[in-house]
Order: structure tokens, then C-alpha cells, then sequence
């Protein structure tokens, strides 16, 4: 276990930011778990991974805990498929790779994607068609006011786009310790998103391993590298319009692209800020990337305020001109 005090979180969060915990704490068990959390009871609480999907808005006068259970282990196998329980700190791209080299299908379109598998499981990550619940058979946590082990099934996750019960209800009652991935012996495939399936052409039935190695090419030309620079990816959700609003706007913008969804149109966020003019624009020292401007990048030393600032001018932005009003999917702390 690892206790720091007035600790910079510069280094825990992918939009490295200098901002400062009153307490930073490791664990490598449950059981460490449980006596930080009689330790600090009085204090508040902020559970990250890798911090790749929240912006600290100010430093954080509580005790922030990170995960670092980093275990995969397989559970039972059938003919078809393998049951595999990873603990909550392992990084969802290292379990991704390991699936792979298994010639295990399921998660490889979410390759190369930044944090850890708890997180994954809060935030039901997604790409290229795929979303991280698609392959989640049950999620291990621990309860915060009874320090009992609970497991809650898929359906229980309440898993929507980039939503969970963990972010709603589940928010501060329970933490995810671990994820049980159910993933197939047998080729599943999910080609059809955007320019997937040319990546692969001339490739018959793509393993695992190339699906992986086609995906990681294309999140390389489009997104920031983290190391590079700091951003939390889409800072955005894809925002979904109910069909008169969309009936309007189509017949505005002839060329607008959609997706339709069960609960109306689903438009690309990115292409909405594009019009909008923010390609490449800056406020105070964050910017919005280039070739996918449904991210916002720091370029190195901005704070909170450039960050929150050009958010906000985005929002203003796209519901003037389209009557949308985007949702953030990055976690304001
Ligand atoms: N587009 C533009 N201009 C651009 C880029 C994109 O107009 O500069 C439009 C195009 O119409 C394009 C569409 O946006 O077809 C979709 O773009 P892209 O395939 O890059 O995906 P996205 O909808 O912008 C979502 C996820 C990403 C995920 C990709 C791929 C959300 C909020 N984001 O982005 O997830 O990698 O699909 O599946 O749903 C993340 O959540 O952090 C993240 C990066």
C-alpha cells in the first residue's frame, strides 16, 4: 500500500493537469482497500485508473485511491468460449493484447484504447462498433458501506452509451474490484465501422491480432497519443435528436451525417464542432485536435479554467447554431 500527502496528480491523469490530492493512495488488495477506507472515512473520496476520462477541475481536497490489482486469470471454458476475470488496475489495452495473442475474439476493436478494466466497466467504453458490455458477463465490486463483495450481472450494470449504474446510482456506494469478460474461441467479427473493414482488405478472416493491429493504425492518425499530449479523448458525447429537430437540421444541411439509434438520430459531435468553425482553434493553452475535434488537448501547462473555458465556448457554440446541447462524456472532478 502507498499513502502520499498534498501529492500532484500530474502524472494520474491523462490531461495532465498540476493539480494536487490532500491524500494519494495505491492498494493491491481488497483487504488494503478496506483499511484505507477506515482510515479515511472522514475524508472525501475519488476512485480513478488511469485517469484518462475526467478533468480535475481544482485540486482535490480528499483522498484520491488508485487500483493496482492487476491479475487476468481464466475462470472456466467451454468449446466456444473462455470466461476471464481481470482485476480492476490492469490496463484494458495489455488485457486486450494477452486476449489476442490467445486468438481470443471479443475486445480487440477497443485496442489501444488508455485505462484500466474498472474503468472500462463504469464508463462502457467503445469503438468501432463495439462497446466494452458487448463482452462483460458480470462486474466483481465492493461495497463501500458494508465492505461486502457484490456481484452485479450485465443486466444489473444497466450499461447505456458510455453509461452504468456505477456512474448513476452505483456512484459512491460501490467500487469495481474486478470484470468478468466472457470472449469466443470462434470468430466474432465487427468490420463494418468506418474505414475498418478497407483497413483489412485482402484479409479473409482477420485474427484477433489483426483486427487489433488495423484499429491501433487508426486511432493513431486520428487521436493524440497520450504521452504526447495531454486530452482525455472524446471530450464529448455523440449528442441523439429526436426527429423533428433532425427533419429541420437534414433539410438545412443536406450533407449533416447520422446514425439512427432506437431513440432517435445519433450525429457525429465532431462533425457539429467542425462546422462550427473549432478545428484547430486554441483558448488559453488547451486546443481543439485537428483531425478529430471531439477532443480537447492540453498543450502543455494549460489549467482547468483554458480547458472548462473552451468546453463551454464549443457548447455555446454548437446550440446556437444546430439547437443541440452536448453532453460532456468526460467526468468534471
Ligand atoms: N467527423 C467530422 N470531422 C472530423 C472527424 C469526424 O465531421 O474531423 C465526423 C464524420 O462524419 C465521421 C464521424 O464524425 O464519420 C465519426 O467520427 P469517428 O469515427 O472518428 O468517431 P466519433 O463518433 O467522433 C466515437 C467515439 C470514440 C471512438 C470512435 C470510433 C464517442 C464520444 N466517441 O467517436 O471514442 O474511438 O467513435 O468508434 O462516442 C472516446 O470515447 O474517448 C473515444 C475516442
Amino acid at each position: 500500500m502507498t499513502i502520499l500527502e498534498n501529492h500532484s496528480l500530474k502524472a494520474h491523469h491523462t490531461f495532465g493537469l498540476d493539480v494536487r490530492a490532500r491524500y494519494w493512495a495505491q492498494y493491491a488488495g481488497v483487504d488494503e482497500l478496506v483499511e484505507l477506507l477506515h482510515r479515511f472515512a472522514d475524508q472525501p473520496k475519488c476512485f480513478i485508473g488511469e485517469g484518462s476520462n475526467l478533468l480535475f477541475t481544482g485540486d482535490f481536497d480528499g483522498i484520491v485511491l488508485h487500483s493496482a490489482m492487476c491479475r487476468a486469470a481464466a475462470l472456466n471454458e467451454t468449446d466456444t468460449e473462455v470466461l476471464i476475470e481481470a482485476q480492476s488496475g490492469l490496463k484494458m489495452d495489455e488485457l486486450i493484447e494477452q486476449l489476442a495473442a490467445m486468438q481470443l475474439y471479443g475486445l480487440e476493436n477497443l485496442s489501444y484504447i488508455p485505462g484500466q478494466v474498472g474503468a472500462a466497466a463504469v464508463q462502457n467504453i467503445g469503438a468501432y462498433g463495439v462497446e466494452v458490455k458487448d463482452c462483460i458477463d458480470s462486474v466483481k465490486t465492493l461495497d463501500l458501506s458494508t465492505f461486502e463483495t457484490r456481484i452485479f450481472n450485465c443486466e444489473e450494470c444497466q450499461y447505456g452509451y458510455r453509461d452504468s449504474f456505477f456512474k448513476r446510482e452505483g456512484k459512491g456506494r460501490y467500487v469495481i474490484t474486478a470484470v468478468r469478460f466472457r470472449v469466443s474461441k470462434t470468430p466474432i467479427l465487427h468490420l463494418d465501422y468506418g474505414n475498418l473493414h478497407s483497413c483489412l482488405a485482402g484479409i479473409d478472416n482477420p485474427s484477433p491480432e489483426q483486427v487489433r493491429q488495423a484499429v491501433i493504425a487508426i486511432r493513431k492518425q486520428k487521436l493524440p497519443e497520450v504521452d504526447e499530449y495531454g486530452s482525455a479523448g472524446s471530450f464529448f458525447k455523440n449528442p441523439v435528436i429526436a426527429a423533428p429537430l433532425y427533419d429541420t437540421l437534414h433539410a438545412q444541411y443536406p450533407d449533416m451525417p447520422s446514425f439512427v439509434t432506437s431513440n432517435g438520430y445519433k450525429i457525429p459531435a465532431a462533425w457539429l464542432i467542425e462546422q462550427c468553425g473549432w478545428k484547430d482553434k486554441q483558448s488559453g493553452r488547451a486546443t481543439v485536435w485537428q483531425q478529430q475535434p471531439l477532443v480537447i488537448v492540453n498543450n502543455g501547462n494549460a489549467t482547468a479554467e483554458d480547458i472548462l473555458q473552451l468546453a463551454q465556448q464549443i457548447t455555446d457554440s454548437v446550440n446556437e447554431r444546430f439547437h443541440i446541447q452536448l453532453e460532456r462524456e468526460v467526468e468534471y472532478i
